[in-house]
This record gives C-alpha cells, structure tokens and sequence, in this order.
C-alpha cells in the first residue's frame, strides 16, 4: 500500500520519507535538540499513538494541521522525478554551468555602505566610488537591499514606487549608472524584490483605502465585516500574528473592514490569488530586467501564497515558532505554481535566458528547498535556509554562544542531502541578523586579536564550502555587534514594535531595551568605517567600528587581516573550480576540529580547521601535496594549531 497520502495511521517514519514531513520533524529536532536516532527508534509507530502521547503538549488538531500541510504537497518519494529534477544537473563538463555556480555574491545595505553627498545615509554614489573596493576583494555579483521609492519604517523593505529610487540614495540615472560600472567591471548586479507586501503609501492601497469597493481593494487581503455574518467582527478574522508584533490584521474602520500585514501595520500582503498582481509583478520583474540588472533576491517569497479561507493558525506552532498562523503560508497552497509562473512570464527574457532568481526563504527545511530550487523544477535557483544560523535546542541565540561546528556540520550534512540539481547559498549573516564573530565569542568578540582570528575562521568555512556564497558587508572586515546604550540608538521597527509591546505588557523602558538588544537588527546595519579618520557622527543610525586597524583602509594595508585573508581565498576559489562545483566530503570531526575534502575538476584539496582555543590532533591523510593557503595552524600535517586554518592540495587521494 502507498504510504501517501498520510492519513492518522500512517508511521511516524513515513511522515519523515515525505519531504515536507521530514523538514516538520527536522524543524522539531532542531527546536528541542532531539538526535535523529530518536526518529528512527519511533520511526515504525502510527501517529495517531505519537498524537495521543504529546497531546497533553500540542493539544487538539496538531496532528491534522500536520497531515494537511504534509498532504498539500503532491511531490512524493517514489514517483517518477518531482524529487530529482531529470534536467540540468551541474557537472564540470557542462557548458551551460549557470554564472552564478561560479559566483560570490556580496550584499550592500545600501543605507550603511558609503555616504557620498553626506546625508547621513548611504546612497548609490557611495557605492559607485567603492567598487574598488568590491572588485578588488573579487566578488563576482552586488545584491543591493532595496532602494526603490520608500518611507522606510522597514529601511526600504515597504515599498512606495518599485519604478523609482528614494530620493535620500539618489536617482534612476544613478542606479543606471551603478549597473553600466558594475557591468564595465565585469560584475553583476541583482536588486531586492519586495512583493509579499507594499507600503500601506503605495498608490495602489491608497486608490484601495480610497474605494474599498472597487477593484484595488482585491489587490491586498481586505477582509470586509459583511462577509463575516455572524462573527464578531471587531475581532481580526483570524488569530494570525505579525513577525513584528501584535496581531497580522489592521482595521481600517472606514473601510468595514481589516486588512492582513504579516510585517509592520505599514506593509500590507498583497494578494497574490488575484491574477493582475502576479502579472504586475511579472511586469515589474521584465522593467528591470530591461535596464539591465541580473535578477532578484526575493524577499519572503515563501509566503505570497495564502489559503483563502484564512484559517486561524495552530496555538502550539504559534508558540514554539513565535508567530500563529505560520503553517499557513510559509508553504502556501499556490506557492509552486506563483513561482513557476514569474519564472516564465518575469525573469525569462526574450532570448530565453532566464535572470536569477533567489529566494528568501524562512522557516523552508532541506527538502521542501529542494522543491523549490532543484534545477529542471523550473520555479527559484537558489534559496536561503536559515536553520544553520540556530543550535539545536538552542533557537534563542542569545542565551548561548553560538558554535562555530554546528555551521561546518550544517552544511557539510545539507551538502549530503542534495545532488547535483541543487545548489546551496552560502551565508551566516545579512541585514537581519547579528554578526556571527559576536554571537561566537559574546562581548569577547571586542577583542581584536580572538576577532581577527574568528573572522579568518568564517571566511575560511564560507568560501571553501560547496554551494554559492553571500557575504554580507562589513563581514570582509570582521565587524561584530555595536554596544548600543540606550532606546534612542534603536531604528529597527522590528526591535521598536517589541519594545512598545513589552512596555504595554508592564515592562520599564531598560527591561524592554535590555529584552531586545542582543537580537536587534541595527547591529547588522551600522555604517561601514572605510578609513581610520572617517567622520562618524550624524549618521542615519548611532554607533559605528570603533577599533583601530579595522577599518577598509587599514586592513588593505595589512596582509594579516581579516580582509586581506577574504581576498586571497577568494582568489584561491577562482583558480581552484573545486571549490566552486566539486563535491564535499568529511574525513574527520573532532573536538573543535575539522578536515573535509574537496574533490572534482581534476584536483582533490584538504580543508583542515580548527576553531578552538587549544591544539588539536587530526587523522594522517595521504597525498599532502603543496599547502594553498594556512593561518597560523604550524607545520605537523597532523597538528592543528589553535584557531588555525590549513588548505592544502592532495597529490593522490585514498577514499
Ligand atoms: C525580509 C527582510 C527583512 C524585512 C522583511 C519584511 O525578511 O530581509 O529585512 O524586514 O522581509 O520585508
């Protein structure tokens, strides 16, 4: 009998063959820290038995809110290629390798980078002056975050005008210009596509505010109180709660009616059921394509697809992911075919190259990213998968030091899980996180010395990894997290919409900052210090690098810099394919300690690292040829120094 659909007396391990299953399962691991074993001893009981045993946890209908999510995906182990898309498989002899298999991209927080008219807010011209300092480190692709049109209570992440450039960072001509250099230098540049949701001043909410009967009002999630006979309607129409506090819903009292914003009040969802915003979007997507940039990042595209009925979301998952209603959308019933759709009539141009597409993706496991990326499947080209940035058992980071293995083991182990169809990006910070040298060592991360050296670790396990690297700005420089002192340093709506929260929940204004700043956004986003001199008050956020011999200028000059060691290894990637499109395999794991291999394009090579305090041991591997690159790791082939680095060529390989 077909194990699928999963009905109540399905298993428990054919909940984990289905791949959104076992993405379910991964997910629950990770939160409470359980080893896979502990499926695999379970795996032969029905759920319906797992069910009666957590009940007294996940309460009523968890396992049926399971089972329908599970259900909704027809892509199933055992039938014929959903899973292992037949086309397109990266080999090295494949001249249709796509550019960006090859590429490290780097992504500019516009707002932070460089400040050419003095503003106080970063903007086009500052970057234009600094490609210097992008080519020279050897990135391949710019993603700009947004700098379209915007009155920023998400810094550009609510969308005004998705045709024009805010006023603050320039104009039109500017980007224009920022492509041609980009191009000239024979860089790529993708933009940031912000399509789950508009700002509540887009013209279009405003036409719909403005006539809420009309047709406008279709192009958001209006849920209008006629069409609730019955039901009270001074309540939201569901339980769902925003990622940035308080409930998804708006009233909008003129109107009858409320409308959903999974973000802030002022970023409305867009409807994606209603066909004129797909292809607007698709036309929107075309429009850039033609001034010349090379795709998009795709802002949680993962949740443009909404079930219509609204349902309220599960009180458990609510509580162990933070936000209700999360099952609902973050693989939402339409998803694959939306994406599939703006492939085709969006990012395919006219001659039939298609500009890539990479989505963000929160809370989407290993499997279902397979679904969504694997090559032939014809929807993203890469996604991004958060789940290596938390410890098992520990997703509240601050709480603990995040360990350096568990990024090395994350990837090594989503490596394994994937073929050749699919690619992974490459990342462990961005705008939205903390920096990661910081939730390693704590505030032991102010010393320089352990930072420089953390740093070199990093950059060491990004760019010598299988799969496609996203640096983030200011990462080439070992940045770490600003010692903000108090509410009024804040700009992240995020952090403020908490704050207000905990304060309405009784909390004193320190408690609130004290609650919210070890996670706080605004450390990913303070400016960049290029030079040592930099003028740094009067920017559009307080606090800056503070510590001498790190700023650009500085560690250009400096061969043992956290910079300088970011420009070698990416040298080495691009004069060793390996890196970019051989496979990944590990030897050996140790306390603190690691040796993977890179194997394909002819060559072998040897990663070795150790992220610890101490000296470690490692296993004899045959065939050490030349050492490519090492950072303080010593001479014996079997010794890794501590905080050490060693990459070294392998003349002959036994497996
Ligand atoms: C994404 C962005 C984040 C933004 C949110 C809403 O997660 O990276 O900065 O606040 O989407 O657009």
């Amino acid at each position: 009998m077909r194990p699928f659909p999963l009905t109540r007396r399905s298993r428990l391990r054919d909940l984990y063959a289905h791949p959104v299953g076992r993405d379910v399962i991964d997910k629950l691991r990770l939160y409470f820290g359980a080893p896979e074993a502990l499926v695999r001893v379970l795996g032969p009981l029905p759920l319906s038995w797992i069910e009666a045993a957590g009940r007294r946890f996940a309460g009523e209908g968890f396992l049926q809110m399971i089972l329908d999510l599970v259900n909704s995906e027809p892509a199933v182990p055992g039938d014929p290629g959903p899973l292992m898309p037949a086309a397109g498989a990266i080999s090295p002899t494949d001249e249709d390798v796509p550019w960006w298999v090859d590429a490290v991209f780097y992504q500019v927080y516009p707002r932070s980078f460089a400040d050419a008219d003095g503003n106080g807010i970063g903007d086009l011209r500052g970057i234009i002056e600094h490609l210097d300092h992008l080519e020279e480190l050897g990135v391949d692709c710019l993603w700009l975050s947004p700098v379209f049109d915007s009155p920023n209570r998400d810094m550009g992440y609510d969308v005004r005008d998705y045709r024009d450039v805010m006023e603050e960072m320039g104009t039109l001509e500017d980007l224009d210009e920022l492509i041609a250099d980009c191009h000239a230098r024979g860089m790529r540049i993708i933009l940031d596509l912000v399509v789950n949701h508009t700002s509540t001043e887009h013209e279009r909410f405003q036409r719909a505010l403005a006539d809420p009967e009309g047709p406008d009002a279709d192009f958001y999630h209006f849920v209008r109180d006629r069409d609730r006979p019955g039901e009270d309607t001074s309540t939201p129409p569901n339980n769902w709660t925003s990622f940035f506090s308080g409930s998804a819903w708006m009233r909008l009292e003129e109107a009858e009616a409320w409308v959903l914003h999974l973000f802030d009040e002022s970023q409305v969802d867009l409807n994606w059921d209603n066909p004129e915003v797909r292809a607007g979007v698709a036309r929107l997507v075309g429009w850039w394509l033609d001034r010349g940039i090379d795709g998009f990042r795709m802002d949680v595209i993962n949740y443009i697809s909404k079930p219509e009925d609204l349902p309220h979301g599960h009180p458990y998952i609510g509580a162990l992911m933070d936000f209700i209603g999360i099952e609902h959308f973050y693989y939402g019933p339409r998803l694959h075919e939306y994406l599939a759709e703006l492939r085709r009539n969006g990012f395919t141009r006219e001659d039939g190259t298609v500009a890539v597409m990479i989505g963000e993706t929160p809370g989407i496991g290993i499997e279902a990213g397979r679904l969504l990326s694997g090559r032939g499947r014809g929807e993203l080209d890469m996604i991004f998968n958060f789940d290596g940035l938390v410890a098992p058992g520990k997703v509240d980071w601050h709480r603990h030091r995040y360990p350096v293995g568990r990024l090395v083991d994350f990837w090594l182990e989503y490596h394994r899980r994937i073929d050749d169809s699919d690619r992974i990006a490459l990342f462990f910070e961005n705008h939205d996180n903390t920096r990661m040298i910081s939730k390693i060592a704590g505030t032991g991360a102010r010393d320089p010395e352990l930072r420089r050296k953390l740093g070199i670790l990093l950059g060491a396990v990004q760019l010598t990894m299988p799969g496609t690297p996203f640096l983030y700005q200011g990462q080439e420089l070992a940045a770490i997290n600003e010692p903000f002192a108090s509410l009024e340093d804040l700009r992240d709506v995020e952090s403020l919409n908490k704050v207000r929260a905990l304060i309405e929940d009784g909390a004193s204004e320190q408690e609130a900052f004290a609650e919210v700043l070890p996670a706080s956004r605004d450390h990913a986003r303070t400016p960049i210090r290029w030079t040592e001199d930099q003028e740094d008050d009067g920017w559009w956020l307080p606090g800056h690098e503070r510590t001498p011999g790190f700023s650009a200028a500085a560690q250009a000059e400096d061969p043992e810099s956290v910079l300088s060691w970011y420009r070698r290894l990416i040298a080495l990637r691009r004069a060793h394919p390996v890196f970019a499109r051989g496979d990944a395999e590990r030897l050996y794991r140790g306390r603190d300690c690691v040796q993977y291999v890179r194997r394909g394009e002819g060559e072998a090579i040897l990663v070795e690292l150790n992220w610890g305090p101490r000296a470690r041991w490692c296993p004899a591997v045959p065939g050490r040829a030349d050492v490519l690159a090492s950072v303080g790791a010593g001479e014996d082939p079997q010794r890794l120094e501590a905080y050490s680095v060693r990459i070294t060529e392998l003349a002959e390989l036994t497996p």
